[in-house]
């Protein structure tokens, strides 16, 4: 493994979601994910980026972080904003929802793609997204 186990991207324009995708590619194939997973990963943390620019007034920051345990690996990424914030996780989270005249896939596409998602909010101070993918043992 290489020596840079943590790192972070601001997310404040529209040109950061690229660069999310780009770090977090980069991240997911030294970690050794094969290209299905590392799309997956990709896909996500794309879909929660732009949520911070559409939803959060593009004010948020995406950490990404190795997870050690004794038979597996696996990547940690968590999306903080400072946004409005979501009143109803659970309504958040159906197919279909949307505030924004959209498809309201991201979020249940997220979580499809993901091991494990957890969503923490305070209307009014923000939202922090994590998610965590495993890489299966080979
Ligand atoms: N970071 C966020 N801050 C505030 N509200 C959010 C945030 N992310 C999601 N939401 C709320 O959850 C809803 C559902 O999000 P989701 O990503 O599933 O769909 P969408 O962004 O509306 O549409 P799509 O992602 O399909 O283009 C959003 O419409 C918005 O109301
Ligand atoms: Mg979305």
């Amino acid at each position: 493994m290489g020596t840079q186990e943590i790192g972070e991207s601001l997310i404040k324009s529209e040109d950061d979601i690229l660069s999310c995708r780009q770090l977090i590619r980069s991240v997911a194939m030294a970690i050794g994910f094969g290209m299905t997973d590392v799309t997956r990963i990709v896909t996500a943390a794309s879909e929660l980026s732009r949520n911070i620019n559409v939803h959060a007034g593009s004010n948020g920051i995406m950490r990404w972080k190795i997870l050690q345990q004794l038979e597996k690996i696996g990547l940690q990424l968590e999306f903080e904003d400072f946004g409005k914030g979501i009143p109803d996780i659970e309504q958040a989270m159906t197919v279909g929802f949307t505030t924004s005249n959209s498809m309201g896939m991201g979020l249940s596409g997220v979580k499809r793609l993901m091991d494990e998602m957890t969503i923490k909010s305070e209307v009014g101070v923000g939202t922090i997204v994590t998610i965590a993918k495993w890489r299966k043992a080979t």
